[in-house]
């Protein structure tokens, strides 16, 4: 079959970023990196790409397949154009480019590295092999299957958002793939530091920086679902009582809201969230609100219950209050 790709260049030297068709044939079989590697050793040499294993293992070939990041390894051309359309290809989102395809993946090693991805257990250190019962581990199975390829990372919108606004990377979002082996190590009944690993992820850059945007979910290639470890550390981060810091003041007044009128009140909701005291932070928000204002977004002040808002409070009521992790 016709393959036609896209292929997004970058040359270090003089760096120029350009876009270059390749047309091959193709067997219907073949995946994505087969056709790169095919331009690489029989029509372009110059071309710079990773790949390893070749079998959805390394991670070593994961970059932007038609704008979403994937294993160059796992996706059959005849899946992404069936028609014989052009395949866009480019490298990883987020992290610096190298050459290419090839893009500098310190940052992201720097972020998963900052998380102490590591067992810290309590002293003394055991005498023997602790064997832990299978039941414990069962919750930390998916996220296990973590590939480190970096998908999510490059994929991540909170941090493009960051790096766009020219932050540098120390200053960003721990981002999906760090924050999925915190809970790794959180989760895991050998180790003794959860509540020192769960302060820290408390604090800037860490669990409340999520959007939920839920991009990180649509593209790991191993179905780890980052998103999901991230609220479930929001979670237990609140029920050890790590409440004062933006997000989980956030959270909490957001149920509060829900639960007072039924509507999201977000005039209380931002004051809450920061306290009426932090008047620096309340003050960063000032040219979104006269944006909002010109626009006409601005959230009526006026909050009226909706209709019927006592079932609402009979579900607060029925199933406990428990603050949402938005
Ligand atoms: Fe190893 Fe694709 S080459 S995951």
């Amino acid at each position: 079959m016709q393959v036609n790709l896209n292929v997004r260049r970058f040359d270090p030297d003089t760096n120029k970023s350009w876009h270059q068709e390749y047309s091959l044939d193709m067997p219907h079989y073949a995946v994505v990196l087969d056709a790169l590697i095919q331009v690489r050793e029989e029509v372009d040499q110059t071309l710079a790409l990773r790949c390893s294993c070749r079998s959805a293992i390394c991670g070593s070939c994961t970059m932007r397949i038609n704008g979403h990041a994937k294993l160059a390894c796992k996706i059959k051309v005849v899946d992404v154009a069936p028609k014989g359309e052009t395949i866009t290809v480019e490298p990883l989102g987020n992290m610096p480019l190298v050459k290419d395809l090839v893009v500098d993946m310190q940052p992201f090693w720097d972020k998963v590295m900052a998380v102490q991805p590591w067992l810290q257990p309590a002293p003394p250190e055991p005498e023997r092999e602790y064997i832990v019962p299978n039941d414990a581990m069962l919750n930390l199975a998916g996220v296990m299957d973590c590939i480190m390829c970096g998908a999510c990372v490059s994929d991540c919108t909170v941090l493009e958002a960051e790096l766009k606004m020219g932050k540098p990377y120390e200053e960003t979002f721990l981002a999906p793939a760090a924050l999925a082996k915190a809970f790794r190590f959180v989760g895991d009944p050998r180790d003794a530091a959860a509540k020192e690993r769960l302060k820290h992820l408390s604090e800037s850059h860490g669990i409340w920086d999520c959007t939920r945007c839920m991009e990180c979910v649509e593209v790991c290639p191993k179905g780890v679902a980052p998103m999901d470890r991230i609220l479930s550390l929001r979670e237990k981060a609140m029920e050890l009582g790590f409440t004062d810091n933006h997000g989980a003041r956030h959270s909490k007044a957001f149920a509060d809201s829900v639960e007072h009128s039924g509507w999201l009140n977000e005039f209380s909701l931002l004051q809450k969230s920061f306290g009426l005291l932090n008047i620096r932070e309340l003050l960063r928000f000032i040219p979104g609100g006269i944006r909002m204002a010109l626009r006409r977004k601005t959230p009526s002040p006026i909050h009226k219950p909706i209709p019927k808002i006592e079932n609402l409070k009979k579900i607060f009521r029925r199933f406990g209050k428990k603050e949402s992790t938005n």
